[in-house]
């Protein structure tokens, strides 16, 4: 039996007062419309995703596997519905759930199409707590006497007393498909006071025809709909937690769950020890025995087995060996390359560089655009000087070189191996390997000059009145 799922991704989202969709909010790293979708596909279901509202860049985050509707403009839930039709097989069962539920779990979905059997329409419904009822914003489930689901009604159609029903529509939806696009959605009529073609009509045509289910769902925080920032919130903690929940079970410590951020695409392993204070971004993977000191930021970032990131480090498109130190405040840019043992020390910045194994530069320096060999050493306060204002020229440091501290290497510019650098040079041309070079001005040193001086200023000083 076919089972897809459409996920509504069209709406302008007006009360998140953003320029971008709201689907798009992330949360932990992925966007808010990519969770429902995850969770439909591990419940086993084909996902067609009703873009309309910033189509062009909605549609851009599904990537290529995922299809998708187009409505434009957005007219209402059952309106998205609708131009759905086209997209999906009008057998089976088909789910439809919003976009803004980024929490629903895969098994209440699996439950939801096994409780759904013959049915017309299963909606999963949730209690609220009857004092928020009044203020809430969800569509109220109407019962009859003999306590019969018989339609939905919006908060904006609302009468007071049905505003204080606290049973309300989570949005989640279980269909018979052929039902639904052939029968229902074609005789929609839009509400004031948008005009909006609404879903939740759909509920009351299968009461109607005595084909509706309403399944309540004892988890209310799960089914929680996205429609501000303070929603928005609230999702990410849970989220959150749930992220760093799985990574402590899986063999993670992590100190202070309350100050660590791991978004949803990050990679860790078996005792890797994350301190308070650490943010890890992106496709993140880190390796057995990391250590991550406090304030770390890793992003896009691989870190080998062993190796340790010091405190108050910043880390983006890097790829960091095993068994290498970084930090405490380092920086670590886009194509940075540490080889197994090396270290890198405080406040030194690395771009587009590969620090061969057992190299270290452990204090103060720019290294960009360079390739240094195994074993090197960079002093203090080494620059690779790698812009002109123009261009940007490459620095080689062959392995084993020892760079003396507050060298400026003007590149384009060739450090042998087995070499040495006088500190404070000015390098701006090639050293063969096992060569010294000294490029600074000579030492003046004049004998006595000092305490002549010192008399001098002295003398003056007792002038003063
Ligand atoms: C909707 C339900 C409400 C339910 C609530 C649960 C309707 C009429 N109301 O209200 O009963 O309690 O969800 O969270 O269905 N969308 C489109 N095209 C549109 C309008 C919306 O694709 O023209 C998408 C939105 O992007 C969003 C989802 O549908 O992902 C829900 O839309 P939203 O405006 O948030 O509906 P609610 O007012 O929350
Ligand atoms: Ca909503």
């Amino acid at each position: 039996m076919a089972r897809t799922a459409i996920v509504l991704a069209a709406g302008r989202g007006t009360r998140m007062k953003s320029t971008l969709s709201k689907v798009l909010h992330p949360l932990c790293g992925r966007p808010m419309v990519q969770w429902t979708i995850e969770a439909a596909q591990a419940a086993g279901c084909e996902v067609c995703v009703v873009v309309g509202h910033q189509a062009e860049s909605v549609r851009e985050s599904l990537g290529d596997n995922i299809g998708h509707a187009l409505q434009d403009p957005p007219r209402g839930t059952g309106d998205a519905v609708r131009c759905a039709s086209g997209s999906v097989p009008h057998e089976g069962t088909v789910l439809v759930l919003s976009g803004d539920t980024p929490r629903v779990r895969p098994e209440t979905l699996e439950q939801l199409l096994e409780q759904h059997g013959d049915a017309l329409c299963s909606v999963l419904t949730m209690g609220i707590t009857p004092q928020s009822a009044p203020e809430s914003a969800y569509g109220r489930i109407v019962r009859d006497d003999q306590g019969q689901v018989s339609r939905i009604v919006e908060a904006a159609n609302a009468s007071d007393a049905e505003l204080e029903i606290s049973e309300v529509n989570s949005g989640i939806y279980a269909f018979n498909a052929r039902w639904l696009f052939e029968d229902v959605l074609p005789q929609l009529q839009p509400h004031p006071p948008k005009d909006e073609y609404y879903l939740t009509d759909a509920v009351a045509a299968a009461a109607e025809a005595g084909g509706l289910q309403a399944l309540l769902h004892d988890n209310a925080d799960e089914l929680e709909g996205i429609n501000d920032r303070v929603q928005l919130s609230h999702a990410e903690a849970a989220l959150r937690r749930h992220i760093l929940e799985k990574w402590m079970l899986a063999g993670v410590t992590i100190r202070d769950p309350s100050s660590t951020y791991i978004d949803a695409s990050v990679k860790l392993s078996m005792d890797v020890i994350l301190e308070p204070g650490v943010v890890l971004k992106g496709s993140t993977q880190i390796s057995e025995k990391v250590r991550v000191g406090p304030h770390c930021v890793l992003e896009n970032t691989q870190v080998g087995p062993g190796s340790e990131i010091k405190a108050g480090s910043v880390c983006l498109n890097a790829s960091v060996g095993p068994q290498c130190a970084v930090g405490p405040m380092a920086r670590l840019r886009e194509g940075t390359v540490l080889e197994t043992g090396s270290k890198v020390g405080n406040f030194v910045e690395i771009k587009k560089t590969t620090l061969g194994a057992q190299a270290k530069a452990s204090h103060l320096s720019y290294l960009g655009d360079s390739v240094i060999g195994p074993g090197a050493n960079i002093g203090a306060g080494t620059i690779t000087c790698n812009y002109d204002g123009h261009t940007k020229s490459k620095t080689h440091i062959g392995e084993r070189a020892f760079i003396g501290s507050n060298t400026a290497l003007v590149a384009p510019v060739s450090i042998g191996k087995n070499t040495i650098v006088g500190a404070g040079s000015v390098v701006t041309h090639d050293v063969p390997d096992g060569a010294l070079a000294v490029a600074r001005a000579p030492q003046k040193t004049l004998k006595e000059k000092a305490q002549t001086i010192h008399d001098k200023n002295a003398r003056k000083a007792a002038k003063k009145p």
